[in-house]
């Protein structure tokens, strides 16, 4: 009874924490925060400037004294103290005011986070005024947000593509059979395109726009008619601004070495899932979720190199977010998919 009170009169949500982007998921209401995960501090008062979107506007453009953290960085949670100070201030702002009953909430974590990581998560939220906090794997969250049978005796395989990881896994039965993480996904794609135009245009771009060249004109295979794009960096010798074009073909040759691994950690999850499952996924394909999934032709290049189904999860971007809110939404269905 008590329990029925409480869950009719709290507003649960569900985070995902990831190292680009941070989403929030209300109970009834659906996604009702979606911002970078960046945090701009003062380093002489160590005061906090601004977090998520407000911040991330000003990567590149302020003064020396500001210095914009990303608190997550290659999928894991870099900095504490500044990962703690982002979650309290994204739940303070969909929370605006006082709640009656202090909700419950699910984040989505790393695969690989440590116990005392776990911890740092977990007070954090508290701290924001979280009642219960539950943790569940990304992956797992990706598949559920994908639409994927979970809770069955059959393999389901996701690819999620964040911006600091990639991570591979095989779940069956509510648990994460087999699993494949590399740290190498949307944030190396961006680098290695800044590295690309040092080296072969002799020209410094930000990483800002890296990431808006990658999402205009890149593709992992090439396409029917060929795209260009001006853009405007520092030419290396003098210092000058100077605009030019670059195309879809450079972009790509500069995103082979990530677009490979990602391709390999794909191949290396289907050798080591064991045969039944492994089975299932040959019938079935699998599934990308993540913001590289909209990677224009990841998906063919996928499906030429295992010769399997790929499938785009719908909302790839929101998946993660999606599952960790269906869970909040039946908490008693899926509490075996808790890590903690
Ligand atoms: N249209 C697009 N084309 C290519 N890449 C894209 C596109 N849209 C977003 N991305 C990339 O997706 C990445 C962010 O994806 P996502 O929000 O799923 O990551 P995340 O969950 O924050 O990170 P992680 O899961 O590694 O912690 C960024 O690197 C971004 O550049
Ligand atoms: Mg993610």
């Amino acid at each position: 009874m008590l329990g029925w009170l409480l869950s009719h009169f709290s507003k649960d949500l569900a985070m995902d924490l990831g190292t680009a982007n941070t989403l929030i998921y209300m109970r009834g209401r659906g996604i009702v925060l979606n911002e970078p995960s960046v945090v701009a501090i003062n380093q002489d008062t160590h005061q906090v400037i601004s977090v998520g979107q407000e911040a991330r506007n000003i990567i590149g453009r302020h003064g020396q004294r500001i210095v914009t953290i990303r608190p997550l960085k290659d999928g894991v949670i870099a900095d504490f103290e500044v990962t703690a100070v982002m979650i309290k201030y994204f739940l303070a702002k969909v929370l605006r005011k006082r709640q009656i009953v202090r909700p419950q909430l699910v984040v989505a974590v790393p695969t690989g986070i440590t116990s005392v990581e776990k911890r740092a998560v977990i007070e954090a939220a508290e701290q924001a005024g979280a009642r219960n906090v539950h943790l569940v794997e990304e992956p797992m969250a990706a598949a559920i947000g994908a639409g994927l049978p979970i809770d069955q005796a059959f393999g389901n395989m996701i690819v999620d593509i964040g911006g600091g990881t990639t991570e591979v896994a095989v779940i069956s039965m509510f648990a994460v059979a087999y699993s494949e993480s590399v740290r190498v996904a949307g944030d190396e794609a961006n680098e290695a395109i800044m590295r690309y135009i040092q080296r072969e245009r002799q020209m410094i771009i930000s990483e800002v726009l890296a990431e808006n060249v990658k999402m205009k004109i890149g593709t992992a295979v090439p396409l029917d008619k060929p795209e260009s794009i001006e853009i405007t960096g520092k030419e290396i010798l003098s210092g000058i601004p100077k605009t030019f074009s670059i195309c879809d073909d450079e972009i790509r040759e500069a995103m082979k070495e990530p677009i490979g691994a990602i391709v390999e950690s794909v191949k290396r999850a289907l050798e080591k899932t064991p045969p039944d499952l492994a089975s299932d996924i040959h019938d079935q394909g699998f599934w990308l979720a993540g913001g590289g999934a909209l990677l224009k032709g990841l998906d063919k290049l996928l499906s030429q190199a295992t010769n399997l189904k790929v499938n785009i999860a719908e909302d790839p971007l929101t998946a993660v977010a999606r599952g960790a809110g269906a869970v909040i939404d039946h908490v008693d269905f899926f509490r075996q998919v808790f890590i903690n």
